[in-house]
């Protein structure tokens, strides 16, 4: 493992138990008479397989996965979600009581979650409102990663809930000042909606560097709960795969979902998705931004938008009293007033439009 990771684990990883679990013992493909996990032998209709365990990793969706980010097979974890990832991260990294985690305020509430549970510290470096859209304040990230007890400094790009995607550029840029200081772990859960891609290609030239991703959001597959972390480093990754999540982290009907959403047909469907919400992000938002009720839209290179809005919490009332459900950040540091709106179809859409078009300003 190369230094700049190893020095970032928590003393006691290395020598912890590691659990050999059943499925791992030998490839549930082949066929081989199973008798060593109390496993059931007989499936119930309609449930095939459901009585085996799953493989914690299996082969083929690492390799699926490898292919689809751009990586190597040896450089991928899967895990239940976006939400294991950032679990793991913590629980591996952060001693309870002693380290911190980095991130950007505002940003997604599950690193200081995980965080606050552990508990690590939270520091946070607000993003830099300029009007129209958010900047990193990259000297004092670089500064907080550096010297606060920091293992972990998170860069969600394009950030939820602002929408903003940070340059490429800037973010190797913080990389290479913490080499040697924290992990930066850059959240890529909505890569795919972005203009500028992800930096995936980029991540050989940056050991302390790792990726989140998701087919929750892009992949329309939210509900079966599969995520990835990617490394460059493949030591890093097997650490993880073996001591950072539970013993069988993915359901098998999740595994299937997975591959099915990766088969050439799927994807080519998704990826329609994916320009059709884009571009009707882009309609909705042109529709919406002369509205005397819309104070600010900030740029957004995601699947939402982050509104500005008159009387922002009364409006989501108004809309949920309508049986529309938009995200009230309104109280939150740094939005007030402001409403997430998830881009749904162009006929939810429009009844949002709409609703926005007969709101009173005052
Ligand atoms: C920025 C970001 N990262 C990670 C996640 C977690 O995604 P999941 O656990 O569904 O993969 C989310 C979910 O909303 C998110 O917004």
């Amino acid at each position: 493992m190369h230094p700049a990771l190893k020095t970032l684990l928590r003393a006691h990883v290395a020598d912890a138990p590691l659990y050999v679990s059943a499925a791992m013992a030998a490839d549930k493909d082949d066929d081989l008479v199973f008798l060593n996990a109390n496993e059931n032998p007989y499936e119930l209709p309609g449930l095939a397989g459901l009585n085996r365990y799953p493989q914690p990793q299996p082969p083929k969706l690492l390799r699926a996965l490898a292919e689809l980010y751009g990586v190597a097979p040896e450089h991928v974890m899967a895990a239940r979600g976006g939400d294991e990832v950032i679990q793991a991260l913590t629980r591996l990294l952060c001693e309870p009581h002693k380290d911190a985690i980095v991130q950007h305020s505002p940003t997604f509430g599950m690193y200081a979650v995980d965080a606050g549970l552990m508990p690590a510290r939270v520091v946070d470096v607000p993003l830099i409102n300029t009007g129209t859209t958010f900047t990193l304040d990259e000297e004092a990230l670089i500064a907080a990663g550096q010297s606060q007890g920091a293992k972990i400094v998170y860069i969600c790009s394009p950030n939820n809930p602002t929408g903003t995607s940070f340059p490429h550029d800037q973010i190797r840029r913080i990389a290479r000042a913490l080499e040697g200081h924290a992990l930066l772990v850059v959240d890529e859960a909505y890569a795919e909606f972005s203009v500028q891609g992800s930096l995936a290609p980029h991540l050989a030239e940056h050991p302390n560097m790792a990726i989140l991703r998701t087919l929750s959001k892009a992949y329309s597959l939210t509900a079966a709960r599969v995520g990835a972390l990617l490394c460059a480093d493949a030591d890093f990754i097997a650490l993880f795969q073996a001591k950072g999540l539970d013993a069988y982290p993915l359901p098998r009907p999740s595994i299937e979902a997975a591959m099915a959403v990766l088969s050439t047909d799927v994807q080519k469907v998704a990826w329609e998705n994916i320009r059709t919400i884009l571009a009707e992000r882009d309609r909705f938002l042109a529709a919406i931004r002369a509205l005397p009720a819309v104070r600010t839209i900030y740029e957004s290179d995601a699947n939402f938008l982050l509104v500005e809005i008159a009387r922002a919490n009364a409006f989501w009332q108004h809309c949920f009293g309508q049986d529309i459900v938009l995200r009230d950040l309104s109280e939150k540091p740094g939005l007030a007033g402001t409403l997430r709106i998830s881009i749904g179809t162009p006929a939810e859409m429009a009844r949002v439009e709409e609703l926005l078009a007969a709101w009173e300003p005052t």
